[in-house]
């Protein structure tokens, strides 16, 4: 278990290199997200962004360096935690929900992975509907939805299981501009009130303002500056 401290966790990052073949795309990647902070990830198209933001996930294995969450060293040369036992929660651009569950098995999902007993599932089911402006949705398709619907599924299948973790990976550029700036307002407001670690990748500046605590630009397979920002200025 973890003790109430722990209730969050920083993120450090060093030295973290991944080719795919022989090309370099992370070329010695060092970062520091405090706990309870908000990094947004800026950068070029292609130049890696994606590909740190699945190594922290651990859905790509790193060729070199190390990743800690906390005081869990969950990548390092040989070493390397499967997703599951990272503790972390991922919203993607596309959704990546599954059409033939309905809302609540697709929000539940976290839960089942985590072994959280069964009972409890409806209730934190709607809890992350709440959260995300959906309740009373959990009986519906996600073809059924909106858009920003779906996304908004996307956001409550993230935080159900209050993972120390959360990383997104431009959850918004599919959604229309009007759209896009009152989410991304929510998505503010719920980092705020979960106080949960957080990498945030979008190519939209205004977004990074909005809602992080520094914004990192990454080229050439590496993080090339650093930015501190208030959020919401
Ligand atoms: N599975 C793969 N096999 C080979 N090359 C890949 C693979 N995935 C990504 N790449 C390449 O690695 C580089 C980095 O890709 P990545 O998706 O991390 O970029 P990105 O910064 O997220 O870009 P975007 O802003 O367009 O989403 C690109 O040149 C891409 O073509
Ligand atoms: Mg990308």
């Amino acid at each position: 278990m973890n003790s109430p401290k722990d209730h969050t966790r920083d993120i450090a990052i060093r030295g973290l290199r991944l080719a795919y073949g022989d090309v370099p795309v992370l070329d010695g990647v060092d970062l520091d997200v405090p706990a309870g902070t908000v990094l947004a990830l800026l950068g070029p198209s292609g130049c890696g962004k994606s590909t740190l933001l699945k190594s922290l996930a651990g859905l790509l294995r790193p060729r070199q360096g190390s990743i800690r969450f906390g005081s869990q060293v969950v990548c390092d040369d040989g070493r390397h935690a499967p997703p599951e036992q990272r503790d972390l929660g991922m919203v993607f651009q596309d959704y990546a929900l599954w059409p033939h569950m309905t809302v609540g098995q697709n929000i539940a999902f976290p839960l089942q992975m985590r072994k959280v007993a069964k009972a409890e599932h409806a209730r934190r089911v709607e809890e992350a509907l709440a959260l995300v402006g959906l309740a009373g949705m959990a009986a519906r398709r996600p073809a059924d939805l909106s858009g920003g619907q779906q996304q908004r599924v996307g956001l409550a299948r993230a935080i159900v299981a209050r993972p120390r973790v959360l990383l997104f990976d431009e959850p918004l550029s599919n959604l229309d501009r009007d759209l896009r700036e009152t989410l991304c307002a929510e998505i503010g407001a719920l980092l705020r009130t979960l106080g949960t670690t957080a990498v945030y990748v979008t190519h939209d500046h205004a977004e990074a303002h909005a809602l992080a605590h520094c914004i990192a630009r990454m080229a050439s397979g590496r993080i090339a500056s650093l930015e501190h920002n208030e959020p919401g200025h």
